[in-house]
């Protein structure tokens, strides 16, 4: 498969990347700063990126910026960020990218832990991850040629706690292994939620 990562350089996108290359896959990485240019918040720099790789069998998204602020101090410009970012950059992904993917190929989406299971000064995020997710099992439903939509909602990740100072986690290479599993598999629609 020709897979399309974007976020490729980050925590978790890097890990898929890494996974997707070592089961054999071709890797297009991209990201704002990556092999190949992207910001998904710019809805003309996707058509671009869609027009400079030409056909893949996979759009594997693991971007998205994140605001951790409690519900009562979100500014304007939180909200805009993580709605124009993670939400309408991932939508636009696949409304600007659905025809320059395969026949049966798909898209996946990174959500996250928190719309499921929140924590004290995550709502920006927890909203944008549940939308996403909703975004998914809905566009599923209306893609063509086989093309399949699904939403993988990582745990928090241990790479990341340690870049935090804190412990626990779960690695990302072993979270990565869920994206290639769906990129793979015959699912759609759905939310899959990696961890031991
Ligand atoms: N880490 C966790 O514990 C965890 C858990 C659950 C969910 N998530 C979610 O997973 C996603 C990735 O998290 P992460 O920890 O891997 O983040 P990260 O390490 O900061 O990496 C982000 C990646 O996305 C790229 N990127 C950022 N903004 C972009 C944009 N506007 N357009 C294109 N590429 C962009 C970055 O590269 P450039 O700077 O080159 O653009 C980088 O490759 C986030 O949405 C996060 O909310 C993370």
């Amino acid at each position: 498969m020709k897979v399309l990562v974007i976020g490729a350089s980050g925590t978790i996108g890097g890990a898929v990347a890494n996974a997707f290359d070592a089961a054999g896959h071709e890797v297009l990485r991209a990201s704002r700063n990556g092999d190949h240019k992207v910001d998904i918040a710019n809805p003309d720099s996707i058509r671009t990126l869609f027009e400079s790789v030409g056909k893949v069998d996979a759009v594997v998204s693991c971007a998205g910026a994140a605001v951790f602020k409690p519900a009562t101090e979100l500014a304007d410009e939180d909200l805009d960020l993580v709605i124009r970012d993670k939400l309408l950059g991932n939508v636009n992904l696949l409304r600007f990218g659905a025809d320059s993917v395969n026949d049966n190929g798909c898209f996946i989406f990174t959500s996250g832990i928190f719309s499921q299971q929140p924590m004290p000064g995550v709502p920006a995020i927890a909203m944008v991850n549940g939308a996403l997710e909703s975004f998914a099992r809905a566009a599923a439903l209306d893609m063509p040629r086989g093309v399949r939509v699904n939403a993988v909602s990582p745990p928090f990740i241990k790479e990341t706690a340690v870049m935090m100072g804190m412990e626990g986690g779960y690695p990302a290479a072993e979270n990565a292994k869920a994206y290639v599993q769906v990129a793979t598999g015959s699912e759609t629609g759905q939310v899959v939620f990696p961890g031991p």
